[in-house]
């Protein structure tokens, strides 16, 4: 988050570097900045899905899916990242407070769909991963994007980090399954399963290049 808007969160935060209680009511009061912009950039988006649909009798989004990171999920995650538990760093260090998934069928739209927001202009594009041209070591594709969002709050515009993950319903079916599978062994998977994730990765990418030549 840009400076401006770090310092309005914080007015609402007497002592900059105060604790993180999630059972405070400053908590309740941050996360409502995080739902508001989630709100916000979910409406846009599903304008967009019923434009495609309406107007130009495409699918280009299947569905949206968005969440608020579950407050023992944010404090798990800053344990592990060694960020000391205060609000500022919850702000500035953590960008997937607010997230957001974009599914569609096809492998080119993901790339369409991540045009369509980079041109939305009152989105600010902050980072971007594109695992879907080099899919990490597990085999995950998706694209990644942290966006800043506008809130147009009574006094002021102040602007909120949201993540946005864009994938194929294949992809997805994938990055649910190997999430489950890794979530339910503590230990994480073997080699071999992990080898085998790997593989249906790639059978994964095989079947959306399928769809693409299907298409064309
Ligand atoms: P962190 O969110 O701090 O881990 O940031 P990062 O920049 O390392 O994350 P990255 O953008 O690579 O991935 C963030 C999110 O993508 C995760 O919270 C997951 O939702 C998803 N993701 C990343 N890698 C995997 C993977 O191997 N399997 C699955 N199922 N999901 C993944
Ligand atoms: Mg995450």
């Amino acid at each position: 988050m840009r400076e401006n808007e770090l310092m309005i969160m914080e007015n609402f935060l007497e002592n900059k570097d105060e604790k993180l209680d999630i059972e405070d009511e400053l908590y309740k009061k941050l996360m409502f900045f995080y739902k508001s912009a989630l709100k916000q950039l979910n409406v846009q988006l599903d304008i967009i899905k019923d434009e495609f649909k309406t107007i130009y009798n495409y699918d280009l989004i299947d569905h949206i899916e968005t969440r608020i990171k579950e407050p023992k999920s944010i404090l798990k995650k800053m344990e592990k990242k060694k960020y000391s538990k205060t609000y500022v760093n919850l702000i500035e260090k953590i960008n997937d407070v607010a997230g957001m998934r974009i599914i569609c069928t096809l492998k080119d739209d993901i790339f369409f769909i991540r045009d369509l927001i980079k041109n939305m202009p009152n989105i600010h594009i902050v980072k971007e991963k594109d695992y879907v041209t080099n899919p990490k070591q597990s085999g995950y594709a998706s694209y990644h994007m942290i966006v800043e969002v506008p809130l147009y709050l009574t006094q002021k515009t102040i602007y909120v980090k949201c993540e946005i993950q864009i994938r194929t319903l294949a992809m997805d079916f994938w990055a649910s399954f190997e999430h489950k599978v890794k979530y339910k062994s503590e230990k994480g998977v073997s080699k071999k399963m992990s080898k085998e994730l790997v593989s249906y990765a790639k059978m994964i990418n095989r079947f959306d290049n399928k769809m693409i030549e299907l298409k064309n």
